[in-house]
């Protein structure tokens, strides 16, 4: 079979071909890949900078982390890959079947593996990590990524009372509002001055869903809750992506100053059997068109000449095999 292996962390990988690889037990089954998604942590996973990779020992690898395959018997499935270096990137791969959920025949198998990866972020975040409820306010800190415009209409979704989407790019800021966003902040230019307005604009929020970390995080902290109307009313900040900085300075007077609450979410935080008790109604919700999507498909076969090559912001790319129905 062709598969899209890395060799080495200084190279992305190329397409090369392999011998299909064998299931290890009972649970696991070789399924036809029909599309998986290049999400960033595939990205971090093929460059070792994951905090889930085991470094050279890792090598060589297929990435990918999910995907829509289809089993031997023809049912279409999306599964979450285990933890291993056989990932979504080749014509076949394997499956953990406690990892996956059926999907009715017709689905759209491309806008399923775009769009698992983040909306699943906020959707597992809201629903896991913290108590959401409805008429809650939430500030969305990156909407303009993939990540944020699914956490601007999920938040929404889940009967958020007010959205506030911060992102730099600005014809995507204006594109949240069509997605459910109340209000729109721009963090473009001077990042001190854009997080002061930030801070004002969101200083009655119930809950950060943070994508960015680093500077726009520690900046947006302060001014946010010096406006606040009642620093005693909790805020919960839930630290979800960090594409500004892997560390953010946190101050101190953050936390004494305010019922203040910082939380993380993702593989690791919440359990495997947490993730797959929301997929299904997550699946329903990107298959009834709930979710705009905006997905590119490549094939496999070019995985090497477009894996650094820039995707214009908010599309999610989806590599898909040459045997794709
Ligand atoms: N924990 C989880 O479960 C989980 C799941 C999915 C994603 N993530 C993480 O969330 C982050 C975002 O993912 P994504 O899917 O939304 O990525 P994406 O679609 O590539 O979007 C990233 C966006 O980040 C913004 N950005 C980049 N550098 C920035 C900076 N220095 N300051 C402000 N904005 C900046 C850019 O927006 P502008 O164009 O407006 O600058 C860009 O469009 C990544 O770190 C990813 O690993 C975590």
């Amino acid at each position: 079979m062709n598969a899209a292996v890395v060799r080495s962390f200084d190279r992305g990988p190329q397409y090369e071909e392999i011998e299909v690889p064998e299931p290890n037990s009972p649970h696991e089954v070789v399924v036809d890949v029909l599309a998986a998604g290049l999400h960033h942590f595939v990205r971090a996973q093929a460059n070792g900078s994951h905090y889930s990779s085991r470094g050279e020992n890792g090598l060589p690898l297929i990435p990918g982390i999910d995907g829509v395959g289809r089993l031997p018997n023809g049912q279409l499935i999306y599964f979450v890959s285990p933890d291993t270096s056989i990932g979504t990137m080749a014509e076949k791969t394997i499956v953990d079947l406690r990892r996956s959920l059926p999907l009715p025949d017709g689905t759209d198998v491309v806008r399923i593996a775009a769009a698992m990866n983040p909306a699943m972020s906020a959707w597992v975040a809201l629903r896991r990590r913290i108590h959401f409820e409805p008429g809650q306010k939430v500030l969305v800190l990156g909407a303009t990524g993939n990540s944020g415009m699914m956490a601007v209409q999920i938040a929404k979704l889940f009967g958020a009372g007010q959205v506030i989407g911060a992102g730099r790019d600005q014809e995507r800021l204006e594109s949240l509002k069509s997605l459910g966003a109340d209000v729109t902040v721009s963090l473009a230019g001077d990042l001190e001055e854009a997080t002061k307005c930030l801070g004002e604009a969101a200083s009655e929020v119930d809950v950060v869903i943070d994508y960015l970390w680093g500077q726009p995080a520690a900046l947006t902290m302060l001014p946010l809750l010096k406006k606040r109307s009642d620093r005693s009313r909790p805020l919960t900040w839930i630290q979800i992506g960090s594409i500004a900085g892997a560390t953010a300075a946190i101050p101190s007077a953050a936390l004494r100053s305010a019922n203040f609450q910082l939380v993380g979410s993702g593989q690791g935080s919440v359990t495997m059997a947490g993730y797959l008790a929301e997929l299904p109604s997550l699946i329903d919700t990107i298959a009834a068109g709930k979710l705009q999507v905006d997905a590119v498909t490549c094939p496999l076969s070019n995985v090497a000449e477009v894996w650094d090559a820039p995707t214009l912001a908010g599309e999610r790319m989806v590599f898909v095999p040459a045997v794709r129905e």
